[in-house]
């Protein structure tokens, strides 16, 4: 299949007709007509995504290779826990080349943006907690992991992505949230995979653009400003309260004596208290 594939509310409606639950099992690549999107490439079962797309790099794999794992058995998620997913969930990492390291620290938070924008056609509920978790009802729906390298071909950045979207015993387990909540129907991945796409190649192209404005961006889609927080790093927890994200990604908080500091995305995760 080759050319721009309509990325509308139609698409969604067409895939759920069963259209594309077939070719999930298709061993074959389609092309999307992104900026940054070349292929995608259908693996039955991969470890994980990630590391697969980490062992393709060269320039035969170039920017724009997307790896998709119909089953992920040892996925990997941030600050180096596991990612747990089964057959209702959306499991791929995207390969981007760059020149340099210029603008590379600022994707994690542009894609997660991106995705949240693009999912907001399966629910307005959707936002992002900081940096770049997918959330809604108090659960999380996706997770980022994105994961950069070196080698004599160029800089390369592995956009891992993992969303819930059918209801299953793992979600249940995790308190995590399913699309297929929030949407009250059950939703083919691959509808979901290309408007995930989509929002990846968006948040990426702003970024480049020089468009990505942290600081409105997430007091539009971000769930945690101005909210009591608590900052978990190293086994140690911190309360706080979220106040803004700064044009490099940083997170300003206030403590409950009133001091501002910020914190990097790299070394802190955040948490809402029970
Ligand atoms: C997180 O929230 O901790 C990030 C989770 C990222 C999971 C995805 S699933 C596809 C890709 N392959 C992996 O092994 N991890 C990422």
């Amino acid at each position: 299949m080759s050319g721009s594939l309509p990325l509308n509310y139609k698409t969604v409606i067409l895939a759920m007709q069963g259209v594309w639950y077939k070719m999930e099992n298709a061993p074959t690549s389609f092309l999307m007509g992104l900026s940054h999107v070349r292929e995608v490439q259908i693996h039955q079962s991969l470890p994980s995504t990630n590391t697969y797309a980490k062992e393709l790099l060269n320039s035969a794999n170039d920017h724009g290779t997307v790896i998709w794992a119909l089953e992920q058995t040892h996925g990997r998620g941030r600050l180096g826990r596991a990612w747990l997913s089964d057959s209702t969930s959306l499991t791929f990492s995207l390969i981007w080349r760059f020149p340099n390291y210029d603008k590379t620290a600022l994707i994690p938070l542009a894609v997660g943006l991106g995705i949240v924008q693009a999912l907001q056609i399966f629910s307005d509920e959707l936002r992002v907690k900081w940096p770049n978790d997918v959330w809604a009802k108090g659960g999380k729906v996706a997770g980022i992991l994105c994961e950069s390298c070196r080698n004599e071909q160029g800089i390369w950045v592995i956009v891992g992505i993992g969303i819930n979207v059918n209801q299953s015993a793992i979600n249940a387990s995790l308190g995590a949230v399913s699309l297929e909540e929030l949407t009250g129907c059950p939703l083919p991945r691959l509808a979901v995979l290309i408007e995930a796409l989509q929002g990846a190649d968006h948040g990426l192209n702003r970024l480049l653009n020089g468009e990505l404005d942290l600081s409105t961006d997430f007091e539009r889609y971000g769930n945690f400003l101005h909210r009591r927080i608590i900052l978990h790093s190293q086994g140690s927890l911190r309360p706080a309260i979220a106040r803004r994200v700064l044009p490099d990604g940083r997170l300003v908080v206030e403590d409950e004596a009133g001091g501002l500091a910020v914190v990097m995305p790299d070394e802190v995760s955040l948490r809402f208290p029970e």
